[in-house]
């Protein structure tokens, strides 16, 4: 049995991944670690059941890992005396197919020998083609040695299994063919990094704002600044659009003011003004994975996957029950989703993932899009029915290129925040100086908007007071 060998500290950013595993295995699992190098301090331990969880138990106690691959029994072991999530490789019934193919090529009586449940899809598979393949299972390292026995006094010669029985069936001088796949492996490989980010996302949770806190509009209608027509006409839509419990689509490019409107929206609605218990929650659909945007907004039952919280977890539809959700990016958001989501509007419940009872909820979605999502639409990318439940109001930001006449105040009000940042007192003819620009700042594009205008006032703060 190995030894653990001494570990760099780890980048505290980077998931920390314990790949679990005895002979044959550790072999595959590290030509995959290979290629999962670069997004994950990735470490192989080489022992199994018992000896694996006294010697991850005594390092876990001071050590970071996320999560631990193992596989078929030993994984099923580990999985619950650990304190870490484990993925679990499990063998698929393709993975077995194949290794049955090349189990035939080397005799025509071959035996699959599987831990605890066996696969019934393939004695159906077996029964429809009349091939002859023996099943049999094992819960312990006894009962595999006594299956490998007797299938060898039955006249089989080639055994297909997982590490134990390969091994057990060359010690009985027969044939093993080892069951796991490359591709199973690296499912494996990539479920963990998900889930990794997923524990990760929870520690950070946890560590955040109480719910209170974290969940409120920071921002009022007043906070969008901008004398120009184009600006004062956008604060009256908002003060209108407020009133209203229907579903907004906020349009406009990237920096241009979305989630600050959808933050004045929230604050400018007769019922949550001064109250803090109507939440404001906020989601990027670009930013996460299907998978995890799926739990993210509708929460899921515990056991729906590995890692899945005990007693499960609400999701930000159950969260921003009584106020505000904002789908921000809702163009990136996979058509999967986009089908869920729908039937969510439509039936004012959520069912959690791996749940099946329903949870009514009362949310108001505004839903923010830097990107052309009518032609999303024609281009079959965004469905038709979901966009028209969302853009039932629409609000529509200009970009700052066509509303020069914000420039002025947005820059100096802008200028005098990055100073105040400093601490450096504003020059009495800031006011002055920053007129004598208005020329150069109006011919100028500004791709990124008011972001872009930020960050330049920022520069020249820099600049200024140094
Ligand atoms: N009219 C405005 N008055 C004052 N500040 C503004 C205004 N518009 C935008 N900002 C500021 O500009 C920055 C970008 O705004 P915001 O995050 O709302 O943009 P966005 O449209 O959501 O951008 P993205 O598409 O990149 O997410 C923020 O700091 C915001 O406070
Ligand atoms: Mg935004």
């Amino acid at each position: 049995m190995t030894s653990f060998s001494p570990r760099p500290a780890t980048n505290g950013d980077r998931p920390v991944i314990w790949t679990v595993s005895v002979s044959r295995l550790s072999e595959l699992m590290r030509d995959i670690t290979l290629e999962f190098d670069g997004m994950a301090d990735i470490e192989p331990i080489h022992l199994g059941f018992d000896d694996a969880v006294r010697q991850l138990r005594e390092r876990l106690a001071g050590e970071r890992c996320d999560v631990v691959i193992s596989a078929g029994s030993n994984g099923a072991y580990l999985k619950s005396r650990l304190p870490v999530p484990v993925v679990v490789v499990r063998a698929s019934g393709l993975d077995a197919m194949q290794a049955l193919a090349r189990a035939r090529k080397l005799s025509s009586r071959i035996a699959l020998v599987t831990y605890q449940d066996g696969m019934p899809a393939l004695a159906e598979f077996q029964q429809a083609f009349g091939l002859d393949i023996v099943q049999r299972t094992y819960a312990t390292e006894e009962e595999a040695r006594a299956q490998v026995n007797d299938l060898k006094n039955d006249g089989v010669e080639a055994i297909v299994g997982a590490g134990l029985i390969t091994d057990l069936a060359i010690e009985a001088g027969l044939q093993g063919v080892f069951i796991y796949s490359a591709a199973t492996v690296r499912q494996a490989f990539e479920d963990a990094l998900e889930l990794a980010r997923l524990t990760q996302l929870e520690a950070g949770r946890q560590r955040a704002a109480p719910v209170s806190e974290s969940l409120r509009a920071r921002h009022h209608v007043s906070d969008l600044r901008g004398e120009s027509k184009a600006m004062e006409a956008v604060r009256q839509s908002i003060t209108l659009l407020a009133r209203s419990p229907a579903s907004v689509l906020i349009e406009g490019e990237t920096g241009s003011g979305k989630e600050l409107a959808a933050q004045a929206i929230h604050r400018a609605h007769p019922l949550a003004q001064g109250r803090a218990q109507h939440p404001f929650v906020a989601v990027n659909c670009g930013a996460l994975a299907e998978s995890l945007l799926e739990s993210e907004l509708f929460g899921h039952e515990e056991g729906a996957f590995t890692g899945a919280r005990r007693g499960g977890r609400a999701g930000l539809f159950e969260a921003a029950h009584g106020g505000t959700l904002l789908l921000d990016e809702i163009g990136e958001m996979p058509l999967p989703l986009q089908t869920r989501l729908l039937r969510v509007l439509e039936e004012r419940q959520v069912i959690r993932v791996g749940g099946t009872r329903a949870i009514p909820i009362n949310v108001r979605i505004i839903s923010a899009t830097h990107c052309a999502l009518q032609a999303r639409v024609r281009e079959g990318r965004f469905r038709a029915d979901l966009y028209y439940r969302l853009a039932v109001l629409r609000l529509y930001l200009p970009p700052l290129r066509e509303r020069t006449q914000d420039l002025p105040q947005l820059a100096q009000w802008c200028l005098k925040q990055a100073l105040a940042e400093l601490e450096v007192r504003a020059h009495p003819n800031l006011h002055a100086e920053l007129a004598r620009c208005m020329p150069l700042l109006a011919g100028y594009g500004w791709p990124g908007n008011v972001r872009e205008l930020r960050n330049v006032m920022q520069r020249v703060a820099l600049w200024l007071g140094g």
